[in-house]
């Protein structure tokens, strides 16, 4: 079952019924533009969240009022939030689209077609804790048809230590990316940090996209990405999949699920592989 619901490419699984090596071929003369506005997150992370917050600031960029028909390229960019999601047919159709496009991926930088690296595009990168993240993604495989279901949470676990999960292993994710993360068109922000202060993590990535904000502006955008706001919203952003992927939205929910002995391989594979890294230094773990 599990054969028939994932391929890999390039040693990495993605689930069928959502991608296709065809669209990763296509992927890789994908044309990125320097005022692309680009999110990157690894599964589980908060990368609809972000997205949330960039479309509403992409939106006051231009003088439109958030969430309305008329914010044109940032709503419109919903049915393409995903760049390796889809039809290789959708990168013709993206390559026709006014600037700024808003552009979202789950995908490793090794994966991410070279012009994102040539072009300097500004990329807004959310990491979250590999606890909360692991937590998610279980109820996510579960909760979600097109993704390999769990008996346990043992048995999920035990896969996501390991390599088997889709978009690949969280922990690879992070050091690849870390390989990036000074760069100065590469900002960080992890989950947590947003939730504990949103007005100014807006804040701060408004700045760093150059996109200036009055007041009420910021409170607007704070208000529309509110856990609250965007479950309430989410059969009209997300359709059904809106009631799976906003399930509790907080910090510590992995309190729950984690054995003494899991917590403990968790916290060694997080002290070998990621604390002594930049991003692993930013992770609040
Ligand atoms: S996906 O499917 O990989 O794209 O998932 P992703 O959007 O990256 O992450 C889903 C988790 O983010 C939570 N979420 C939020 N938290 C706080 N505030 C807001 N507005 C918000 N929106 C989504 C969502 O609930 C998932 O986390 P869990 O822990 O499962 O609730």
């Amino acid at each position: 079952h599990r054969d028939e619901l994932l391929f890999s490419y390039k040693g990495i699984l993605y689930p069928t019924a959502i991608c296709n090596p065809e669209s990763f071929k296509a992927l890789e003369s994908f044309e990125a533009r320097s005022d692309d506005v680009v999110l990157v997150g690894y599964p589980k992370s908060g990368t609809n969240w972000l997205s949330q917050i960039l479309t509403d600031l992409i939106a006051i960029s231009q003088k439109k009022t958030p969430g309305t028909e008329s914010s044109g390229n940032a709503e419109g960019a919903r049915d393409f939030p995903f760049l390796e999601m889809g039809n290789a047919e959708k990168y013709e159709r993206i390559s026709k689209l006014p600037s700024p496009r808003f552009i979202a991926t789950h995908l490793r930088p090794d994966t991410l077609p070279k012009s994102f690296f040539k072009n300097k595009v500004k990329i807004l990168l959310v990491i979250r804790n590999p606890k909360d993240v692991a937590t998610s993604f279980y109820h996510f495989c579960n909760g979600l048809p097109v993704l390999p279901s769990y008996e346990t949470w043992d048995d999920f676990f035990t896969d996501f230590m390991t390599k088997k999960m889709t978009w690949g292993c969280y922990f690879e994710f992070l050091s690849e990316w870390n390989k990036y993360a000074d760069q100065e068109n590469i900002m960080t922000v992890t989950y947590e940090e947003v939730k504990e202060n949103p007005a100014l993590a807006v804040k701060n990535i408004a700045t760093f996209f150059g996109i200036p904000l009055t007041e009420e502006e910021l409170q607007l955008v704070v208000e529309r990405s509110s856990f609250q706001s965007m479950k309430k919203n989410s059969e009209k952003t997300h359709g059904t999949v809106g009631n799976v992927l906003f399930r509790k939205g907080f910090v510590g929910d992995w309190k729950n699920h984690f054995t003494e002995e899991q917590n403990k391989k968790m916290d060694k594979a997080f002290e070998e592989r990621i604390a002594g890294t930049k991003l692993g230094k930013k992770l609040k773990y």
